[in-house]
């Protein structure tokens, strides 16, 4: 039979199985892998009988299913280099956001940015993420907070989709600061997110909505209120929540059968108990709390609790402009004591549950999408033992090499500047 792609010589594949939340991996060793029109046809041990019109030789190494990124804020004006200053002299957070800087710092400078800048300088951050392994991602509005910028914000993650190798899922995040035209008025700007949301599900722009539910931007009314209208329109719920204080954020999100919960590091043991009896994606951000000088959420406690725990960078701007998840990778088993199986299915299976498409990504098997990576280490604990350098050599996207040998294979629609 003839094929597009063969892989051969892999050391060891590994890969979660079904169910999600059972955190059980595969290890499969000394297979190949056929790939015909994007699809996965076969894994086993020789696949003599296929010829292929591409061999790859894996020299031994790993073979992981794409790294699936869950919560990202990809699309956003400028940079804000100019706090680092203030967050190294310990200003906290949130007192920059006080000020009137922080997320409205970029939210200036993402009003002014032209959708061709945005694009250049997401496109960018698509490519870092990309020879990171990651092939799938959640990207959020939130920079404008206003309806033309929101809109613009989740136009950029619709081109951005049609002409990058990576996937992206969008998620309204109008609800993530205050404006200051409507510091007495929060209700009102509130009224605003929910008119908003339907011509933004009527136009297709988010499957996803999201409110940064915390003490001094929106409380549990608010997040009641959107995600109330949320569920009326169908688009699915993942909430910022439980970050700094916890002001029953999560509650609500679990009432409401919110797709994820993100940040948590101040999550009560009755609220996992709670997600524990959900599918809701647990998402813990842990380079956030690393940027931020904070605690890391309790992921181990999750995993033990039984909930469905996911991995993300949570890459924004502010709270940790860093597009690298394995970092964050590496953070879930050195901070949170993960083991490398657990977070293996917190960034494939766990986060594909969640965004609804664990039908064809999440996991390597026949007839998934051919979303894979290879990795210049022996075993998987290995992969997590050494850090701080990046482990992907080569990326396989709807079965086409788009990262060879840690460089970009660049195609005419993949560069959009
Ligand atoms: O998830 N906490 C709220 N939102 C982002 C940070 C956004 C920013 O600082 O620009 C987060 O950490
Ligand atoms: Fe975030």
């Amino acid at each position: 039979m003839n094929v597009d792609i063969k892989i051969i010589n892999i050391g060891h594949l590994y890969t979660p199985k079904k169910p999600a939340k059972s955190y059980q991996v595969d290890t499969l060793t000394n297979v190949e892998i056929a790939i015909n029109n994007g699809k996965i046809i076969a894994i086993e041990s020789a696949l003599d009988t296929y010829e292929a019109k591409t061999t790859i030789d894996a020299l031994g190494k790993v073979v992981l299913p794409g790294f699936i990124d869950g919560h990202t804020h990809l699309v956003h004006g400028g940079s804000r280099e100019n706090e680092f200053d203030l967050k190294l002299n310990g200003v906290p957070y949130m007192d920059i956001l006080k000020q009137g800087g922080g997320i409205l710092s970029t939210v200036a400078a993402t009003k002014n940015a032209s959708v061709e800048s945005l694009l250049t300088q997401a496109n960018k951050s698509l490519d870092h993420m990309l020879r990171f392994g990651v092939t799938t991602i959640e990207a959020k509005s939130g920079y404008g907070l206003d309806t033309d910028t929101e809109r613009k914000q989740l136009e950029v993650n619709h081109l951005l989709n049609e002409h990058h190798p990576i996937d992206i899922h969008s998620t309204y995040l109008k609800a993530h600061a205050l404006p200051k035209a409507f510091k007495d008025s929060k209700d009102e700007f509130i009224d605003s997110v929910l008119d908003d949301m339907e011509q933004i599900k009527e136009d297709k722009l988010a499957q996803s909505v999201d409110i940064f539910c915390e003490d001094g931007v929106f409380d549990e009314k608010d997040t009641q209120r959107v995600c109330e209208k949320a569920q009326t329109l169908g688009l699915s719920l993942r909430i910022h929540t439980d970050e700094i204080k916890p002001i029953g954020g999560t509650k609500v999100a679990l009432e409401y059968e919110a797709k994820s919960i993100d940040h948590l590091i101040m999550i009560s043991d009755d609220d996992i108990a709670l997600a524990k009896e959900t599918m809701t994606l647990c998402n813990v951000l842990p380079s956030t709390s690393f940027y931020l000088n904070k605690p890391y959420a309790p992921a181990r406690k999750m995993v033990d609790a039984g909930c469905m725990v996911g991995v993300s960078s949570d890459y924004n701007p502010g709270s940790t402009p860093s597009e690298n998840l394995q970092f964050s990778m590496h953070l879930a088993a050195l901070k949170m004591g993960l083991t490398p199986e657990e977070i293996l299915c917190a960034v494939t299976l766990h986060p594909a549950t969640s965004l609804g498409i664990d039908d064809h990504v999440g996991m390597l098997d026949v007839g998934y999408d051919a979303d894979l990576i290879i990795c210049d280490v022996p075993n998987l604990a290995y992969f997590f033992y050494h850090y701080g350098i990046n482990h992907v050599t080569d990326v396989i996207k709807h079965g086409k090499q788009v990262v060879k040998k840690s460089q970009l294979i660049k195609e005419e629609n993949h560069v959009i500047n």
